[in-house]
């Protein structure tokens, strides 16, 4: 996994979340990107400061009322700027990132004369920059644009504003704005600074951040993917599989359903089109988790919805080994909740059920064997560190 991609994909996420893309982080990117390359920043510092702008609103995605989707929060948290910008200093942190980019999103709501961050100060004006170019009507309107921020010129660094001064007479700097070719001026921003393989610390917060982003899509999720983790880890022990690929993956397992709308979540029931978008949750969180370079847990997740009868979907294929565990720790966590179209069941109606699955040949019965002795409460709660630090970040 490489750093960069991975909190490009992030960003991308963060962006869009439940399908309805701002495009703001990574404009920012693009935006603090020129300024600096303007400025004269060396590769190094141009790096750290591509990181920043990719990170720097994440902690709008905070949990301070699980009834509330992520993105209702993130406009109510507008009232207090700074708090979102703390939060997302401590998630750099939490993902073992330099402690520059901690300071830089911690600084991208604070004006220049209180700003001590270089890279802070390109992002608090690149921040600007794109609010107010997502407010113009016409797209190419740059005039407008500079004179607005003009009248507020002061709270600028003024030889970042003198940067984008320049920078805004180039054709290119705004043909790379537009929508349609967002993500490819990211990714070529991205090719052109050197990159790193992501050390383990990265890549464990990084599944607790989406996991937890995850169960946070609806209340009713709470610790959902949790649940699958403790239920697939203890069989995969059993059973003599890769116990940490099976960590990893259920964690990993519920991220696509960061891209569907959370209002389909809260709906008794669903007719068709619905399901269909609630299904294609599979499909989304494999191709998240492929370009993240979460390779082989995307393989499993792809498949948690599949079974012996080839019933499943979205393959609609027989899952083997560590997919077949995550696939029936899926189901198992989901009955032990709540659903608005059904009450969560009891331990011993989750066994019965158990055995129902057996008899009908929907999952192998070594399978069933191995979970059907799991202690659900133990599964209820068993604590995770990690997890609890994960949560201890947003609130
Ligand atoms: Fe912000
Ligand atoms: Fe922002
Ligand atoms: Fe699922």
């Amino acid at each position: 996994m490489l750093v960069n991609r991975a909190l490009f994909e992030l960003c991308r996420l963060s962006d869009s979340l439940e399908g309805d893309d701002t495009f703001h982080q990574r404009r920012v990117c693009i935006i603090s990107y020129e300024l600096a390359r303007e400025i004269g920043l060396d590769r190094g510092a141009l790096s750290l400061l591509v990181r920043s702008a990719l990170l720097h609103d994440i902690g709008l995605l905070t949990d301070s009322d699980k009834t509330e989707t992520f993105r209702q929060i993130a406009y109510e948290e507008f009232s207090s700027l700074n708090r979102h910008a703390v939060l997302g200093g401590k998630v750099a942190r939490f993902l073992n990132l330099h402690l520059d980019i901690t300071n830089a999103i911690n600084l991208h709501h604070t004006p220049h004369e209180e700003n001590s961050s270089v890279l802070g100060n390109i992002l608090f004006l690149a921040d600007n920059v794109e609010i107010a170019y997502r407010s113009l009507t016409n797209p190419f309107a740059y005039d407008d644009l500079i004179g607005y921020l003009e009248q507020k010129k002061r709270i600028f660094d003024p030889s970042v504003f003198d940067a984008l001064k320049r920078v805004a007479k180039r054709e290119c700097f705004w043909f790379s704005l537009l929508e349609e070719h967002v993500d490819d001026s990211v990714r070529r921003i991205i090719d052109e600074l050197p990159d790193d393989r992501a050390d383990e610390k990265f890549e464990t917060a990084l599944i607790y951040l989406l996991s937890f982003m995850s169960d946070n899509v609806a209340p009713f999720y709470d610790r959902y993917t949790l649940f699958v983790k403790n239920i697939a880890v203890n069989m995969g022990y059993k059973l003599g599989l890769d116990s940490k690929l099976l960590h990893r993956a259920s964690l990993l397992s519920h991220v696509g359903n960061l891209k569907i709308p959370y209002t389909l979540f809260s709906l008794p029931s669903l007719d068709e089109e619905n399901y269909n978008i609630i299904k294609s949750h599979t499909f989304e969180g494999f191709g998240i988790l492929n370009r993240m370079g979460f390779d082989r847990e995307a393989e499993l997740v792809l498949l948690h919805h599949e079974n012996n009868l080839e019933e499943g979907y979205p393959c609609r294929v027989k899952p083997e080994g560590e997919s077949a565990v995550l696939a029936l720790a899926t189901v198992v966590a989901a009955i032990m909740q709540d659903r608005p179209y059904r009450d969560a069941k009891s331990d011993d109606s989750i066994k019965k059920g158990l055995e129902n699955f057996k008899e009908l040949g929907i999952f192998d019965g070594e399978l069933i064997d191995a979970v059907v002795d799991i202690d659900l409460n133990k599964v209820r709660e068993t604590e995770d560190e990690y997890y609890n630090a994960t949560k201890r970040l947003f609130t």
